[in-house]
């Protein structure tokens, strides 16, 4: 029993069921590694499977315990699906890690409508499926942990990005209120808000850019940016936290571009 207790201080993530939105690439897939390597028992969440695959076998081949399942977190009904996927596999969802998010580089006068909404509907209906999904259950189990991987765009204004900021804005109050509702309940709400990250999504929109964009967004071409790693490593230094300690806010950002 002592040994046990002694694990779970060493080790505060092992068997916990972690669900991550957004895992098959970038942030989201380097959260899900650590998290196995933590001992998590690991759900890999994004729309392509076989990415998802990929990362499910580099993970099982370190040892981890993963499963991947296909949704599209703006679907409800998906979302409710991959859950019941969950709990049937490996119990209740201790941690929902929501990393899925999308973003466009082009300014407002370009009236781009439809990304617009794309925007809107995976940053912000996404991230609301997965809470709804699970937020009840943690309450009443008094315990769980919710961490909106938001950006430093939720902190500030980013030409070429105006939907983006505010969905990510829209992240940050909503998290900012929910801690304030659940805590009590046992329950942790951190958002971390990473400057620019190294990402296949980062790379591919860079080449879309609005050319308004590229000028204001040269320090990309400096190869100012984070890791994956980075941004991952902060998600699991508030994910290891003592019961008692929350880490609410994470602002990572490279060391020469600060706020
Ligand atoms: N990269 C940066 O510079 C940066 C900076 C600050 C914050 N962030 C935030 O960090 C998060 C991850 O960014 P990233 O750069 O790692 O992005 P990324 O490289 O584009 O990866 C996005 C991941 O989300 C999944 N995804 C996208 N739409 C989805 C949907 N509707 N349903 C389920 N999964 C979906 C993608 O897989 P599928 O396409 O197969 O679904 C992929 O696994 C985002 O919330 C982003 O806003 C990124």
């Amino acid at each position: 029993m002592a040994n046990q207790t002694n694990k779970q201080e060493d080790n505060p993530l092992s068997g916990k069921v972690a669900v991550v939105a957004g895992a098959s690439f970038g942030i989201g897939a380097a959260i899900s590694k650590m998290l196995a390597a933590e001992g998590a028992k690991v759900v890999l969440v994004a729309r392509g499977e076989k990415l998802l695959l990929e990362t499910k076998e580099t993970i099982e081949k370190e040892g981890g315990v993963v499963i991947a399942v296909t949704c599209d977190v703006t679907k409800r009904s998906e979302v409710k699906e991959m859950i019941r996927q969950t709990e049937n596999t490996f119990g209740p969802v201790d941690i929902l890690v929501n990393n899925a998010g999308v973003w466009h580089y082009t300014f407002m006068k370009y009236a781009k409508e439809d990304l617009w909404e794309e925007i809107v509907d995976v940053n912000i209906k996404g991230v609301l499926n997965c809470i709804g999904a699970v937020i009840s259950g943690m309450c009443e189990r008094r315990s769980g942990h919710i961490v909106n991987v938001s950006s430093d765009a939720g902190r500030m204004p980013l030409q070429g990005l105006a939907i983006y900021v505010g969905t990510k804005h829209f992240l940050e109050g909503m998290s900012h209120t929910l801690r304030q509702e659940v805590c009590h309940d046992g329950v942790k709400v951190t958002s971390v808000q990473p400057g620019p990250v190294d990402t296949p999504g980062l790379a591919e929109r860079v080449t879309k850019m609005d050319d308004e964009c590229k000028r204001r967004f040269r320090y990309m071409d400096e190869g100012i940016k984070l890791t994956a790693e980075d941004a991952a490593r902060a998600v699991i230094y508030a994910l290891k936290q003592p019961k008692d300690v929350a880490v609410n806010e994470v602002l990572i950002q490279p060391r020469e571009m600060p706020l």
